[in-house]
């Protein structure tokens, strides 16, 4: 895919905001795709790079960075998916083969899975809520990325989220933490809409 929108450099000028009717509606109808309805393609590694890269353009108190991203596509999700096979049976002694297979079945769902690391600096004068919160930037940031290059994507966690031995698959550095493994493929179905929390009750106005 060459269509994706370049980076721009640094000091670039850019648009000022303007209304983007498109893009209201584009964020107004976004919805995650469940695994189950994940299939193949994704994206090749070339448009995903230019993805990761349109991601990270997100805010980032200090300008730290303090994230990165693990690609687990092609035959990496066997390779992977049968580590965490391991990792789950070595972390739940009472776990069986078919629950490990159900682990390493689950890497394989969607054509490819970002692991988004949280890596905060630590210490450092940005607190590390500060330095976690642009990770979730981060994420919501790649799943609308992703659904605007035409895939269906989802933010999942998991036991292997919280677990050290997952983290040692994932060759983890001490600190570094998982914010979500982001599932891509091609949807197979469109979503509709789902509940949503009581949107009154989270708007409070002091003017
Ligand atoms: C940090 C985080 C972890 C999540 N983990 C899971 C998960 O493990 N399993 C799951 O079914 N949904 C999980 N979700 C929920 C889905 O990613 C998503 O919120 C839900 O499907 C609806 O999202 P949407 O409003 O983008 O459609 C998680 C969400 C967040 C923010």
């Amino acid at each position: 895919m060459t269509d994706l929108p370049p980076l721009p450099a640094e000091n670039d000028p850019l648009p000022a905001p303007v209304r983007n009717a498109a893009a209201l509606q584009f964020l107004a109808t976004r919805r995650s795709t469940k695994v189950i309805h994940l299939t193949g393609p994704g994206p090749d590694r070339a448009e995903l790079e230019q993805l990761l890269r349109l991601a990270m353009r997100v805010p980032d108190h200090g300008k730290i960075g303090p994230w990165r991203f693990i690609v687990v596509a092609g035959a990496a999700r066997h390779r992977i998916g049968a580590l965490m096979g391991d990792a789950l049976a070595a972390a739940n002694p009472a776990t069986d083969d078919t629950a490990r297979a159900l682990e390493a079945q689950r890497w394989l769902r969607a054509p490819v899975t970002v692991v988004l690391v949280s890596a905060p600096l630590v210490p450092h004068k940005i607190p590390v809520w500060e330095q976690e919160l642009s990770a979730g930037a981060l994420a919501q940031n790649l799943l609308s990325l992703v659904h605007a290059a035409g895939y269906g994507a989802c933010w999942l966690t998991g036991w292997s989220t919280y677990d050290a031995g997952a983290a040692s698959v994932l060759g983890l550095a001490p600190g570094e933490r998982v914010a979500g493994f982001i599932n891509i493929g091609t949807a197979t179905e469109a979503p509709t809409e789902r509940v949503r929390p009581d949107m009154d009750a989270r708007i409070s106005w002091l003017d």
